[in-house]
């Protein structure tokens, strides 16, 4: 999505050859436009599958699944990293582990939500690990509910979350897919699979 890696390419911060800092459009301040954008690719990359829901984890994963329900016209849900006050019968759960972090955090989501007979589109901010990824589609798996694939806003293709999900036969659709974040560049797999260097 010729958009976003602009975005990406303009307002990306390379930390460190692992990290790529997008604060000023994704993970703090958002960027409605660019979301927007993000929303219609993901709703056409599935027109054909009719998703029911929209599933997403808090907080960075709420604006790309938001615009994606929008233009899929389905209710999203996002899954809960903390306790909720309101949110406390009926529970589906998945630990889920983070590298960067070094931290197991449980992540909820209502049973009510989420139906045998959904189809799911699972909607993320990042694909690093695949960590996320694997406890929202633990959770749909739990419910007899269908999973129609993964929609990625950026997948660092460098680290094992893409391979991973395909090598259990998921289907994963990333706007943007980073071969490598090395020397301070950001280095973008192209859908033809050309390499292209900045
Ligand atoms: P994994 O789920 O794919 O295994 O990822 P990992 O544990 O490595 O990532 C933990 C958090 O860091 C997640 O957000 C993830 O989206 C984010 N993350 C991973 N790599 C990058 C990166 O290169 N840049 C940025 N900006 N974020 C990255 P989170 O802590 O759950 O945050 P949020 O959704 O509440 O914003």
């Amino acid at each position: 999505m010729e958009l976003l890696k602009q975005m990406i390419l303009e307002k990306g911060i390379v930390l460190s050859k692992d990290v790529l800092k997008v604060d000023s459009v994704i993970n703090h301040q958002v960027d409605p436009f660019l979301m927007q954008e993000i929303g219609k690719e993901f709703a056409a990359r599935y027109s054909e599958e009719n998703i029911s829901k929209i599933l997403t984890i808090e907080s960075s994963g709420i604006a790309p699944g938001v615009m994606a329900g929008l233009y899929l016209n389905v209710p999203v849900i996002f899954a809960r990293k903390r306790k909720s006050l309101t949110l406390v019968d009926d529970l589906l759960t998945a630990s889920v582990y983070s590298f960067t972090k070094n931290e197991t955090k449980e992540i909820s989501v209502s049973k009510q939500y989420v139906q045998p007979e959904d189809r799911i589109l699972i909607i993320d901010d990042f694909l690093a690990n695949g960590q996320a990824a694997q406890g929202l589609a633990e959770i749909v798996n739990k419910t007899g509910a269908s999973i129609a694939g993964f929609g990625i806003v950026i997948e660092k293709a460098f680290q094992t979350g893409g391979k991973l999900l395909r090598s259990q036969g998921y289907r994963v659709e990333s706007l943007a897919k980073i071969q490598s974040l090395k020397n301070g560049t950001v280095q973008f797999i192209e859908d033809n699979l050309e390499v292209y260097n900045i």
